[in-house]
C-alpha cells in the first residue's frame, strides 16, 4: 500500500547544536498531528546522524542518510558504507540526488551499484531522479526520467520495490523557488507509474510511493500533494525550519 511520506533532506546544513534544536522542533511539532499512516523522515548530514537517531527515538520521526558508498568497506577516503549506517541505526538512504549527480559525478551505473548495495544490506532507498531545464526545454524530460529509472532500477526484481521510494526532483526546481506546477509534477509521476506497470505490473506500480521534490513550501504543498500520483514530498530548504516542515506535513 502506498504511503504518504514527507522527508526532509537537510543537505550540508546544521551544526550539532542546530541539529539538536531542529530534531526537537520536528519531534514536538508532529506530536500534535494525527499522522495516521504518514511517514516523517529527516536526513541530517552524516556527522549529526547519531544525535538525530538518539533524539528521534520513541517518536514517529525516522532518520535517513543522504548518501552512501556502494562498497561495504575499503580504501575510499571520506566515504561511508551502508554497513556503517546500519550500525548506528539508519534504515533509509537517499541515493541519486541531483547534487550527487552534478557535483560528485554520480552516473547511472554507479547509482545502480549503490542501489544494489543498499538493498543487499536491507536498507530502504529513496531514489531521486529528474530532468534538467535544458531537457524540459527540449521536451526530453519524459525520456530523461525514463532512462534514469531504467539504468538504475529496472534490473531489479519486483519484490525489491517494497524497499524503494521514488523522488521526482526536477533539477530546475531545486533550491530555485521555481516549483513545478501540480500539473507538471502529476504528469511525470503518472508517467513513472505507467513505466513501472509496463516493466512489472499494475499492482507494483500502484504500491510504490513517488515523492515530489523541488521548492516545496507550506504555501504550495497542499496543491502538489493533492495530485493522485504525488505521495508526498522530499523537502530541502523548508525542512530546515521545523515550523515550515510541520506545515508541509500538515498539507498531506
Ligand atoms: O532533496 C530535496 C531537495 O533537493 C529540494 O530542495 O530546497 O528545493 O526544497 P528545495
Amino acid at each position: 500500500m502506498r504511503k504518504n511520506i514527507v522527508a526532509g533532506n537537510w543537505k550540508m546544513n546544521t551544526n550539532l547544536k542546530e541539529a539538536k534544536k531542529l530534531v526537537k522542533g520536528v519531534r514536538k511539532g508532529i506530536k500534535k498531528l494525527e499522522l495516521d499512516s504518514t511517514r516523517v523522515i529527516i536526513a541530517p548530514p552524516f556527522v549529526n546522524l547519531p544525535t538525530a537517531i538518539k533524539r528521534a527515538k520513541k517518536s514517529k520521526v525516522e532518520v535517513a542518510a543522504q548518501n552512501m558508498h556502494q562498497a561495504t568497506s575499503g580504501a575510499f577516503t571520506g566515504e561511508v558504507s551502508g554497513e556503517m549506517l546500519k550500525g548506528i541505526g539508519v534504515q533509509t538512504v537517499i541515493l541519486g540526488h541531483s547534487e550527487r549527480r552534478a557535483y560528485f559525478g554520480e552516473k547511472d551505473a554507479v547509482l545502480k551499484e549503490k542501489v544494489d548495495s543498499a538493498l543487499t544490506q536491507e536498507l530502504e532507498v529513496i531514489f531521486c531522479f529528474g530532468e534538467e531545464l535544458k531537457d524540459r526545454q527540449a521536451d526530453k524530460h519524459f525520456k530523461v526520467v525514463e532512462d534514469q529509472l531504467k539504468k538504475a532500477l529496472f534490473h531489479l526484481e519486483a519484490n525489491s520495490y517494497k524497499n524503494i521510494i521514488l523522488a521526482y526532483e526536477p533539477v530546475w526546481a531545486i533550491g530555485t523557488g521555481e516549483t513545478a506546477s501540480p500539473e507538471q509534477a502529476q504528469e511525470i509521476h503518472a508517467h513513472v507509474r505507467t513505466l513501472l506497470a509496463k516493466k512489472y505490473d499494475e499492482e507494483l506500480a500502484e504500491s510504490v510511493s513517488i515523492l515530489y521534490g523541488g521548492s516545496v513550501k507550506p504555501a504550495n504543498a497542499k496543491e502538489l500533494f493533492a495530485n493522485k500520483d504525488v505521495d508526498g514530498g522530499l523537502i530541502g530548504g523548508a525542512a530546515l525550519k521545523a515550523e515550515d516542515f510541520i506545515a508541509i506535513i500538515k498539507s498531506i
